[in-house]
C-alpha cells in the first residue's frame, strides 16, 4: 500500500490508510428483511476496493435487543442474527483481507444491554457476585437518584430496581447499564473478548465513548454548566467533571493497548480508535505518551474538529494548525468529517463545499475516517415522527438531536429501495435516490464519487499525501492553504473558501506547477500561469523541482 516501503511497516495501513464507516442497518440488506447485513457488506466489498479505501469499520453486529440500535449489547462474542453468523463474519473476514481490506469491529465497553446475562445476574440480588460488575448504589435519604449524573440521552443516570431496592448507572439509555471498570473481573472478562474477535482475525475496535469508562468513586455530583443554553441537549447542563475523561481511564487504555499489540505481527499492527469528544489538550492524553516516549495509548484517538467546526477559512486554517502542534512526538493525527451520530457533512454545509470538504480531509495529514454515503453526497433525511427509530429523538423530540436522518440506506441504483434490499427498508430512503446513487455516479465525471475516487487514488499514488510532512502556507484570506511534502517531492493545497474567485501569489507553488485535482470538473490547468481559483474551489498542485 505505502510505495515507500517495501515490505509495508506493520502500522503503515493504519497510519497511511483510509478508514470507512459502516452502519451495517443501512449499507447493504442481502436477504429482504429490510436490514442490512454481513452478507450485504461481503457483496459490496468490490465497490470499497474501488473506492479506494483501505479498511472498514463496521458499527455494532452484535446480539442486542436493539434500544440503541446494537449499542446495547446482550453477548460480546457473537453476532445478531439479524446480522448474520459468524460463518458469515469468517468469510467476511476472509474476503476482505484477500482484497487488502482490513476489519474493524465496533466495540462498547461502557455498557451493556440491560438484557445481557451479566446484568441480569447483577440485578437478580445484591448477593450476586456479578452484583459489583454494574454500578449500583442506594437511594439518597430522600429516595431519589444518588447524585445528579443525567443521562446523555435525557433525564437521570440512574433507574430504581424496585426489587432490590437499588438505583443503577446508566450513561445512556435505562436499557444500557453502565460496567463497573473499578472490578478487575470486569475488565477481564472485557479483555477476553477483545481477544475472541482478535483470534478470529480482526485488525482492530473502535471503542466506543472510551473517555466515559471511570467514574468518581465518591459519586459527586456535576456542576453545573455555566454555558449551557437552555433548549440545548440537556444532558449538557452539568459538566461531566466526575463522569468522564477520570486519570484512571488512562489505565484501562495502557491495559487494552497491550491486549491488542500482543496480536499484532509481521502482516499488522492490531489498532485501537477511540471515541474521544473532548478538548484538545485532554484528547492528546489518549495517545498515553510516557516517560520513555513511548506512545501506549489508543493508536488513533478519533479527532472530530470537523464534525463541530464552523465552515470557515480561518477557523479551520486554525484548527488544523492546533492540531498539528498540539500532537505528542511521534502520534499519528487522523480527521473525521461525519458519523452515525453527526449531521451529515453535505447538509452542514451544502453540496459545492463538501466537494472542499472531501479534498481537505484526504489531503490533510492523518488517517481520514469517511462515513458511508458521504462520497456520494448523500444529506441527513427528515424522518416524520412515526417513523422516527432513534430512542434519543422519542426521549428529546424535536431538539434536532435525533440520528436517524444520518442513518438512512446507502443509495446503490435506481432499483427497487435504490439497490439497497428487496424489501422495506427499516428507515425510509431519501427522496433523492433515484438520482443521486452510486451507479449514476459511477458514470459521471462531475460527481461527488468521481471526486471522492480521484482524491482518493491522488492521496494513494503520492508518498507526499499518505506519508509526508504538513505545513501551514500563507495564500490569503478565504483561502485554506498548506504544503504537504515527501523527499523532494512537494505538493500544495489551495481551498477558495469563498464564493467568488481568489486569486493566489504565484510565489506559494514556485516557477511552475502542475494541477493534480481540484473539486471543479472544469478546470483544465492553470491558465496563463495564474493562480485564480473558482468559487468555492480547492486544488491539488505539484510543485516543479527548481
Ligand atoms: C456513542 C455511539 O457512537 C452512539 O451511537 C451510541 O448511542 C452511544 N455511544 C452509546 O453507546
Ligand atoms: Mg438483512
Amino acid at each position: 500500500m505505502d510505495p515507500t516501503q517495501n515490505p509495508p511497516s506493520p502500522d503503515s495501513w493504519w497510519k497511511n490508510g483510509i478508514v470507512y464507516q459502516i452502519y451495517p442497518r443501512s449499507f447493504q440488506d442481502s436477504d429482504g428483511d429490510g436490514i442490512g447485513d454481513l452478507r450485504g457488506i461481503r457483496q459490496r466489498l468490490d465497490y470499497l476496493v474501488a473506492l479506494g479505501v483501505d479498511a472498514v469499520w463496521i458499527s455494532p453486529i452484535y446480539p442486542s435487543p436493539m434500544a440503541d440500535f446494537g449499542y446495547d449489547i446482550s453477548d460480546y462474542c457473537a453476532f445478531d442474527a439479524r446480522f448474520g453468523t459468524l460463518a458469515d463474519f469468517d468469510e467476511l473476514v476472509r474476503g476482505a483481507h484477500a482484497l487488502g481490506l482490513k476489519v474493524i469491529l465496533d466495540f462498547v465497553p461502557n455498557h451493556t444491554s440491560d438484557q445481557h446475562p451479566w446484568f441480569m445476574q447483577s440485578r437478580s440480588s445484591r448477593q450476586d457476585p456479578k452484583r459489583d460488575w454494574y454500578i449500583w448504589r442506594d437511594p439518597a435519604p430522600d429516595g431519589g437518584p444518588p447524585n445528579n449524573c443525567l443521562s446523555n440521552f435525557g433525564g437521570p443516570a440512574w433507574t430504581l430496581d424496585a426489587a432490590t431496592g437499588q438505583y443503577y448507572l446508566h450513561s445512556f439509555l435505562r436499557e444500557q447499564p453502565d460496567l463497573d471498570w473499578r472490578n478487575p473481573d470486569v475488565r477481564a472478562a472485557v479483555y477476553e473478548a477483545l481477544r475472541f474477535w482478535l483470534r478470529r482475525g480482526v485488525d482492530g475496535f473502535r471503542i466506543d465513548v472510551l473517555y466515559h469508562l471511570v467514574k468518581d468513586a465518591l459519586f459527586r455530583d456535576n456542576p453545573a454548566n455555566p454555558a449551557f443554553v437552555p433548549g440545548g441537549d440537556p444532558s449538557h447542563s452539568l459538566l461531566p467533571l466526575y463522569t468522564a475523561d477520570l486519570p484512571e481511564v488512562q489505565d484501562i487504555v495502557r491495559e487494552m493497548r497491550a491486549v491488542v499489540d500482543a496480536f499484532s505481527n509481521a502482516q499488522g499492527e492490531r489498532v485501537l480508535i477511540g471515541e474521544l469528544y473532548l478538548p484538545l489538550a485532554r484528547l492528546m492524553a489518549y495517545y498515553g505518551l510516557d516517560s520513555n516516549g513511548v506512545l501506549q495509548g489508543v493508536q488513533l484517538p478519533f479527532n472530530f474538529q470537523l464534525i463541530g467546526a464552523q465552515w470557515q477559512a480561518d477557523v479551520i486554517h486554525r484548527l488544523v494548525h492546533d492540531y498539528e502542534a498540539a500532537l505528542p512526538p511521534g502520534a499519528a493525527p487522523n480527521w473525521v468529517l461525519g458519523n452515525h451520530d453527526k449531521p451529515r457533512i453535505a447538509s452542514r454545509v451544502g453540496p459545492l463545499r463538501a466537494r472542499l470538504a472531501a479534498m481537505l480531509l484526504l489531503t490533510l495529514r492523518g488517517t481520514p475516517t469517511l462515513y458511508y454515503g458521504d462520497e456520494i453526497g448523500m444529506t441527513d433525511v427528515s424522518i416524520p415522527p412515526d417513523e422516527v427509530q432513534d430512542p434519543f429523538e422519542k426521549n428529546e423530540p424535536g431538539k434536532g438531536l435525533g440520528r436517524d436522518p444520518q442513518r438512512t440506506p446507502m443509495q446503490w441504483s435506481t432499483g427497487a429501495h435504490a439497490g439497497f434490499s428487496q424489501g422495506k427498508p427499516w428507515l425510509r430512503l431519501a427522496d433523492d435516490w433515484a438520482t443521486h446513487n452510486v451507479d449514476l455516479q459511477q458514470a459521471d465525471a462531475a460527481s461527488m464519487l468521481a471526486l471522492y475516487r480521484r482524491l482518493i487514488a491522488l492521496r494513494r499514488a503520492e508518498p507526499a499525501l499518505h506519508a509526508g510532512a504538513w505545513e501551514p502556507v500563507d495564500a490569503g484570506a478565504d483561502v485554506v492553504a498548506y504544503a504537504r511534502s515527501f523527499a523532494q517531492r512537494r505538493l500544495v493545497v489551495l481551498l477558495n473558501f469563498a464564493e467568488a474567485p481568489r486569486d493566489v501569489d504565484g510565489s506559494v507553488v514556485g516557477a511552475k506547477a502542475d494541477v493534480l485535482a481540484s473539486t471543479r470538473p472544469e478546470r483544465a490547468g492553470l491558465q496563463g500561469g495564474l493562480l485564480t481559483l473558482q468559487a468555492l474551489e480547492g486544488v491539488v498542485l505539484a510543485c516543479a523541482n527548481e
